[in-house]
């Protein structure tokens, strides 16, 4: 294998659905950063190793880049050509440049305008074709199914189970940097693709098979090597006003400005229970101002930027570190899902506008001056 990293199908082939003569379609996603903390903890509460997984640091600046590499690297080998997904934004973007690194169509379902510009940019960008539907996510999920079945479409949401497939290398990343599974892992829940993923993965590595895996039914290929000795408990962050796993029931009209959890009917509802139940883990929701504070907090006290659905973990976390629900020295990893420049428009509204000063040295030295 050549030093160069290139992307996590060529890394991790042996436990994913691949064989030598798969064509990989790869924009060399994954091998993100796992950064430790060092201001907030204090603050936030509780003598734990708090460590993010900056997943905005993927080639289109979020997780999905995981799930799209293998999603669409199997629909070239199935002889696909054109993909087809429901979005909030962030798979939209995937879906259209790694079509594009495979010279095939995308068709993208976003919602009327409750879809942040940088994703929204990335996907026209990228040559799909946007389809801005009168309806939310939810109504798009619906649709892309239906389309999906009649039409040739491969569908690349994540009821594709080579999307959790590639999603759950990230838990192979956190073991690797770790040097074993960490205690608690802590991530935003909406279609709940991804915390199903990251159980996945993470039991793959212990060796055992879990009930998140639709893929295997039951008679997992990838269970070694066994890599860590033990599984962490996961637990999973909604908004308050999108939230079906703490209200036990699907939610019709989903509401929040993490407009990338903005769902309500999630398609992987099951797979998240049984990572859930599996792990002992537990849902808590948070409000979206406690969201956009825990945005900030991490990008003023820590120097990382992230979108306000990813902030939820953070939020998720503060509230329950407050609660004691970590017993003290854990270790706890945090998804951050996708980066903040997905967002402007939020960062901008939530943060001391420029000032507006002559270009002139004494005027400039002035602002300065109070400020330092
Ligand atoms: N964080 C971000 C930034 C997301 O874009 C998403 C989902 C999630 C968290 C939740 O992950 O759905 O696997 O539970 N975004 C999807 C999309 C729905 O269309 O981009 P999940």
């Amino acid at each position: 294998m050549s030093k160069h990293y290139e992307g996590l199908i060529n890394k991790y082939r042996t436990r994913l659905p691949v064989t030598a003569s798969t064509p990989v379609v790869t924009l060399n996603e994954g091998n993100t950063p796992l950064i430790e903390l060092m201001n907030l903890p204090a603050q936030i509460g509780g003598n734990h190793r708090i460590l993010c997984k900056f997943e905005g640091l993927n080639p289109t600046g979020s997780f999905k880049d995981r799930g799209m590499t293998m999603a669409v690297t199997k629909a070239v080998e199935s002889g696909a050509k054109a993909i087809i997904c429901a979005s909030t934004g962030n798979t939209s973007a995937a879906a259209a440049a790694y079509a594009a690194r495979a010279g095939i169509k995308s068709f993208v379902l976003i919602p009327d305008g409750k879809i942040a510009l940088g994703k929204l940019s990335q996907a026209m960008m990228h040559g799909a074709t946007v389809l801005q539907i009168k309806g939310n996510f939810d109504d798009g999920m619906r649709l892309v199914q239906e389309l999906s079945s009649s039409m040739p479409l491969n569908l690349v949401n994540s009821i594709n189970p080579y999307r959790l497939q590639g999603q759950k290398t990230i838990a192979f990343e956190v073991i690797e940097a770790l040097g074993d599974a960490p205690d608690f892992h802590v991530l935003p829940v909406g279609n709940a693709g991804n915390i199903s993923a990251h159980w996945i993965g993470y039991s793959e590595a212990a060796g055992v098979t879990c009930g998140s895996c639709n893929h295997c039914g039951g008679n997992c290929a990838y269970l070694s090597p066994k890599v860590s000795s033990k599984r962490p408990v996961m637990v999973g962050y909604q908004a308050s006003g999108a939230a079906p796993f703490l209200r036990n029931a699907m939610v019709d009209s989903p509401e929040t400005l993490a407009t990338a959890i903005r769902i309500g009917h999630p398609v992987s509802w099951k797979l998240a229970w049984a990572a859930q139940k599996e792990s002992n883990g537990w849902f808590n929701e948070c409000t979206d101002d406690e969201i956009l504070v825990a945005q900030k907090l991490l990008a003023e006290r820590e120097g990382i930027f992230c979108e306000p659905a990813s902030a939820i973990t953070i939020a998720g976390l503060m509230k329950d570190l407050k609660a004691d629900k970590f017993p003290t020295g854990s270790t706890i990893v945090c998804t951050l899902t996708g980066h903040g420049l997905k967002d402007p428009d939020i960062a901008i509204k939530q943060s001391a506008a420029p000032i507006v000063v002559q270009a002139e040295r004494d005027a400039i030295a002035d602002v300065i001056a109070k400020k330092l």
